[in-house]
């Protein structure tokens, strides 16, 4: 019967189901990662503080949520993998093919994403039993934990950890997994946020970050914002919708999207709070760059009472932020091949884990021990990054919005939106989004600059 496996009927349609608030934290706890606590902040320190914070939010809602609805409703309309929703909903055999765009997209970011995840998690141990504070050369000690082999099995366990919580499926791995962990995670926020609002001199790096000084704008603000809105709610790369798939009918999708913006937002907005206030107590640059919560924080922790504690509690939030994230993408090529080729999950788990960590092997080396290993004088950890977040990112974005504003006859049923929020999102799909995100698939593949 079955002609070709993308083009199942619905006796293959996946049985794994979410409760509705599992699906909520699933979904946050996706969108919630290394993306609020790590690129956000030294972003936002670049582009200018707290304007840059203002068009990310704009970007955020305009655009990111209306890319949002349209992954959860072809995820739950399909009931398919990240490639065979969109042709289960009714879209042509091409649709399928370019839905495996995410579906390659989540494959290499959590090569290169559990890396940085390991970072953390390395500097959580190290923090607590006090070490990372033994020896006050923050640069020193990042440049030597990068050059050795230890980043290496940091992302090992990463990925072991992931590997865990994927192998339970859905509800009793996923859902559980995120259930505790995302609640737990802003109350580790928030008692951060405390220590850091409390530092004398805190109410600069409030400033910094809430009061805009607009003159710091420019187009490329603008991308970088919309962009970073997009890898911040995991669009394009098939985690939505690949969890979309697991919604149950009666929920409603619009409700959902809200608050997973919400929550996304409410936890860079702590985020700004803590690092901000403390960068600033301590006098350093928060226009640092990647490097601003490995070097930077560390010597801000040094320096307050019970640094360690806070040090280490920072990072332990750092990395489970992280996993929360890993998790939703390991799900995306999991669930395309179980049902592609039939494997078990634990098979697929495994299996997909083991590549990641092979392709991992070199993108982490590429930083520290081997850094020979770079291509036209970049990384090969920046070109996992580029070509997984510069390129293959907004392409799926593209595919999204243009699928479910021109092509999708099922799109007003499935999202349960009323006519006038219809109309709206459609105008979003159809004009907006697309248009915006067309450029900023030309300025980070370096078509455009400016
Ligand atoms: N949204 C995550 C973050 O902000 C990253 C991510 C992207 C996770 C895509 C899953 C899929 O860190």
């Amino acid at each position: 019967m079955k002609s070709h496996p993308s083009n199942q009927n619905s006796s293959s349609d996946n049985k794994e189901r979410f409760s509705s608030s599992g699906f909520i934290f699933a979904a946050i706890g996706s969108a919630v990662g290394l993306g609020n606590m790590w690129k956000f902040p030294y972003i936002t320190g670049q582009y200018g503080g707290a304007a840059f914070f203002i068009l990310f939010v704009v970007c955020l809602v305009a655009i990111g949520l209306p890319v949002l609805l349209a992954e959860l409703a072809i995820g739950r309309g399909g009931r398919g993998s990240a490639s065979s929703s969109f042709v289960k909903v009714g879209g042509q055999q091409i649709w399928g093919r370019l839905g495996m765009i995410s579906v390659i997209a989540a494959f290499l970011i959590i090569s290169f994403y559990s890396i940085v995840a390991g970072w953390t998690l390395n500097y959580a141990v190290s923090a607590f039993s006090g070490n990372l504070f033994a020896n006050p050369d923050f640069t020193g000690q990042f440049n030597d934990f990068m050059s050795g082999r230890k980043p290496i099995v940091w992302q090992l366990v990463v990925l072991l950890l992931t590997g865990l919580v994927v192998v339970k499926g859905v509800s009793a791995g996923i859902e559980k997994f995120n259930k505790i962990l995302i609640p737990g995670l802003l109350i580790l926020l928030v008692v951060l946020m405390i220590r850091s609002l409390t530092l004398p001199g805190a109410g600069a790096g409030v400033s910094f970050f809430l009061n805009p000084d607009w003159s710091k704008l420019g187009a490329e603000s603008l991308l970088v914002a919309l962009g970073h809105a997009f890898f911040s709610l995991s669009l394009g790369m098939g985690a939505m919708l690949t969890y979309g798939a697991y919604v149950e009918k009666s929920q409603s999708l619009g409700m959902a999207t809200l608050a997973i913006g919400g929550g996304d937002l409410l936890y860079a907005f702590i985020a700004g709070l803590i690092i901000f206030p403390t960068t600033f107590s301590f006098g350093i640059n928060p226009a640092e760059g990647p490097g601003l919560v490995f070097i930077a924080l560390p010597a801000a922790f040094s320096a307050m009472p019970f640094g360690a504690l806070f040090g280490g509690l920072f990072f332990m939030l750092l990395a489970i932020a992280a996993l929360t994230s890993t998790v939703s993408l390991l799900e995306v090529p999991v669930a395309y091949t179980m049902e592609r080729w039939k494997w078990t999950r634990t098979k697929s788990v495994w299996i997909i884990l083991f590549l990641c960590f092979l392709l991992g092997i070199p993108s982490a080396l590429s930083l520290g021990a081997a850094s020979n290993l770079n291509l036209g004088g970049k990384a090969f950890f920046d070109w996992m990054d580029f070509i997984a977040s510069n390129l293959l990112l907004p392409l799926g974005g593209l595919i999204v919005t243009v699928f479910a504003g021109y092509y999708w006859k099922g799109a007003a049923a499935e999202s349960g939106l009323t006519a006038w929020w219809f109309r709206l999102w459609l105008f979003m799909l159809r004009y907006v989004a697309p248009i915006l995100v067309l450029f900023v698939f030309l300025h980070t593949s370096g078509v455009i600059k400016f």
